[in-house]
């Protein structure tokens, strides 16, 4: 009788994309009623990345996906499964950007599909890459997190045009049968009573493009910021104690706490919250902005290509978004180190 042996998922290798044209907080005091003084304070965000006119969220999801694909040592006729993460997909309806990205990069006949769960839908997509490997069904799984949100937001609301930026982050997710490579837990989670937090009211099935839409500016991002904020202070701080309890880690373990990057006075809050020290607290907010689903790859390639993120250190992963959605995960990285 021949026993099966399990199979983990190990997150290989990691690479991000970030567009060239910088929008900085004094450009955009020369465009509304804000200050580089209010945005610092309030958010800690410097300047985001603005895609060129003819750059699409695929476009940047490619060169971000290429680039994990190359420090995994993989060819890309290995990848077997591609998700693409993302609220501003190059096309509202179909096809869907993961199509797109995988035909950018070549690779051909696989399955591709996208996730949408806003900020969270990276770590949305760690937890398919997951399931699939672990399932046997896919070995090489491409997860990818990519926004364009500055084809969503108004540059004439100053509530919202100075948090996001756009740019892209993408991991490879592979199988492996050494347990100590392998994603340690993850927890996926959503609550569709919260969806007026965050939403874009068009285009869709509720509001398919008309006159009225664009003269009402539906096709634009709307956040109840400060409701957001408090519910994701206390979202992200309950579900990384619940993570860390089932595991039975201590905070002061984690190396690298890597959370959504929307504001720097959430980030502090739910460090100080769990009592991770600076040197633990993963940080882009201040260069990046908030990139939505890009968000945390971003970061996790920041950390890797300054020569933080070693072979072996456990990352903490914990985001929160529109949906709304919430995700955590603890896995090792278990790539090579720069
Ligand atoms: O990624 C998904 C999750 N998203 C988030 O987590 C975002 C969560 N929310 C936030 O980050 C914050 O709520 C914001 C940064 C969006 C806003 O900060 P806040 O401290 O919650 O400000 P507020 O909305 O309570 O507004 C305070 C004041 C208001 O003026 P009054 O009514 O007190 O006179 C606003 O009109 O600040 C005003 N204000 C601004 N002033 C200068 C709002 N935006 C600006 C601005 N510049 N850009």
């Amino acid at each position: 009788m021949s026993v099966t042996q399990p199979v983990y998922a190990a997150f290989r290798a990691i690479g991000a994309y970030v567009p060239q044209k910088i929008l900085s907080n004094a450009d955009l005091e020369k465009m509304v009623d804000t200050s580089d003084e209010w945005i610092t304070k309030r958010t800690g965000i410097k300047e985001r990345h603005i895609a060129a006119d003819n750059e699409f969220t695929s476009d940047m999801g490619a060169k971000a996906a290429a680039l994990a694909i190359k420090r995994s040592g993989l060819e890309k006729e290995e990848i077997d499964l591609v998700v693409c993460a993302t609220v501003t997909p190059d096309y509202f309806n179909m096809p869907s950007t993961a199509c797109i990205i995988s035909d950018k990069l070549g690779i051909k006949n696989v399955q591709a599909f996208d996730i949408s769960a806003a900020c969270s839908g990276f770590v949305y997509g760690l937890s398919v890459a997951k399931a699939f490997v672990e399932s046997g069904m896919r070995k090489n799984v491409l997860v990818i997190g990519a926004e364009k949100f500055s084809s969503i937001v108004d540059y004439t609301d100053r509530s919202t045009c100075i948090l996001f930026g756009d740019g892209a982050g993408a991991a490879v997710i592979s199988a492996t049968k050494n347990k100590e490579e392998g994603f340690v837990d993850i927890h996926a989670s959503a609550d569709g009573a919260y969806a007026d937090f965050l939403v874009t009211p068009a285009p869709g099935s509720r509001n398919p493009v008309s006159q009225k839409v664009l003269d009402e500016g539906l096709q634009y991002v709307q956040m109840k910021g400060n409701e957001t904020f408090k519910l994701a202070v206390k979202t992200l701080t309950k579900d990384v104690k619940e993570i860390l309890e089932k595991n039975n880690i201590r905070s002061e373990e984690i190396p690298h706490f890597i959370p959504h990057q929307a504001n720097y006075r959430i980030i502090k809050a739910v460090g100080d919250a769990l009592k991770m020290r600076e040197d633990q607290v993963a940080l882009t907010v201040h260069k990046y902005g908030n990139t939505s689903a890009a968000s945390i790859p971003m970061a996790i390639n920041d950390l890797w290509e300054s020569g933080k993120l070693k072979k072996g250190e456990l990352m903490l992963l914990d985001t929160f978004g529109g949906g709304l959605t919430w995700a955590s995960a603890l896995l090792p990285f278990s790539g090579e180190s720069v």
